[in-house]
């Protein structure tokens, strides 16, 4: 089928919108009609350039919701109608991390995906027969796209999809980091660093958690309301001495919880180092440049903190990404506030201008 798709042909040059060729879903694959998407930082990050496991020509896009047009073959837990959010983080429920409660990295088709590929390692996307590849496995910002089954996490069709799209990445990995990595105990204290949309949504889980205290640490005195919004007991403007306050309104020793949602290594060990003596874990949700190091002095950790990364906050996508839409649907998860701007899908650049001012949280296209 022909559809319209924004494809990077060139890293640094605006995405060119335009008809491509998508192809029928193969044994396992779905055709997803896409209904929205999100902007999100990866789409910036590899259309500059500096990603350097980038590649193009190649469709952006990974943070879509849509409803299923067709079916593969041997297709059994979606169907023609059904409402889904993308994966770029699958879940097949085979392979031994899939097996285990203690991760969500899914090994089942990491290499190709990797590489562009669907996992029988070929393009559904083409442009006058020659092979467009697929990016993070969804390539999200265009009408269609074809899915691997087991990338698809089936919703409640009863959630507007311009708000379930944001679970399809930095709403679920803020939710998920504290949900889900850190396991958030009811009555503790809690320091979130950045107040982006996956600050905000650790700040959302720690309060579903039940922590007492929530502390929310940003630069910008807009996004720290956003926070109190969310259930930031305490929003903070950072300084050079936010490590020092941070221990000081904790008794002297530090939060039980710390959340590192900036991407800058300096954060992470600010996030490290207020995490308390004895027990804190600071939990990284940020992806830091290419070939930055975090910087962790030894006696933080050996007088008991502790560091997990997370990544899509730890969420077992096609179990757990169901819950979370379920809980903004019974009101728990207040997400209106998220979506700043609605776009069309010509307008996909300007999604990344507005992120680079900073403007708004998140820019959702509409299809
Ligand atoms: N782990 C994952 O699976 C995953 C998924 C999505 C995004 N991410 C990463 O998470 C990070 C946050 O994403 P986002 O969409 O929320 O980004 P964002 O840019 O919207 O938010 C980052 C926030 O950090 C704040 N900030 C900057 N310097 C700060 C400082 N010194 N102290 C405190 N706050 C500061 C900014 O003001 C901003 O509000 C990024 O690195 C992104 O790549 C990770
Ligand atoms: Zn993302
Ligand atoms: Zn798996």
């Amino acid at each position: 089928m022909r559809m319209r798709a924004a494809v990077l042909e060139q890293f640094g040059a605006p995405l060119a919108v335009q008809e491509i060729d998508l192809a029928d879903p193969k044994k396992g694959e779905v055709l997803v009609r896409l209904v929205a998407c999100g902007v999100c930082h990866t789409d910036m990050y590899t259309a500059s350039g500096a990603d350097p496991s980038g590649y193009a020509p190649a469709v952006l896009g990974h943070e879509g919701a849509g409803v299923v047009e067709a079916v593969g073959q041997d297709v059994k837990d979606v169907k023609v109608g059904d409402h889904v959010v993308t994966l770029f983080s699958p879940q097949c429920r085979e392979c031994v991390h899939c097996l285990s409660p203690r991760t969500n990295l899914c090994m089942a088709i990491r290499e190709q995906q990797n590489k562009g590929y669907l996992p029988d390692g070929t393009a559904r996307l083409s442009r006058g027969g020659d092979p467009i590849r697929h990016f993070m496995g969804t390539s999200t910002f265009a009408e269609y796209t074809v899915m691997p089954e087991i990338a698809l996490a089936k919703v409640s069709p009863e959630a507007p999809l311009d708000r379930a799209c944001l679970f399809a990445c930095g709403l679920s990995t803020g939710l998920g980091a504290a949900m889900y990595t850190a396991k958030v105990e009811a009555g503790s204290t809690c320091v979130v660093f950045g107040a982006g949309m996956v600050g905000l949504g650790a700040v959302a889980g720690a309060r579903l958690q039940g922590a007492e205290r929530i502390i929310c640490v940003d630069l910008s005195d807009d996004r720290l309301e956003l926070a109190k919004g969310q259930g930031a007991t305490d929003t903070w403007v950072s300084s050079e001495d936010i490590v020092q306050r941070i221990l000081d309104e904790t008794g002297g020793y530090g939060a039980d919880y710390t959340f590192e949602a900036t991407g800058l290594v300096h954060v992470m060990r600010q996030a490290v180092e207020s995490a308390r003596m004895g027990w804190g874990l600071c939990t990284v949700a940020g992806v830091a440049g290419k070939g930055e190091t975090l910087d962790i002095v030894p006696r933080y950790l050996i007088t008991g903190r502790r560091v997990a990364g997370s990544s899509f906050g730890g969420v077992k996508g096609r179990d757990q990404v169901p819950q979370l839409v379920q809980r903004y649907l019974d009101g728990d998860i207040d997400v209106d506030p998220f979506v700043s701007h609605k776009l069309t899908l010509d307008d996909v650049n300007r999604g990344f201008e507005l992120m680079h001012a900073q403007d708004g949280i998140r820019s959702v296209i509409d299809f």
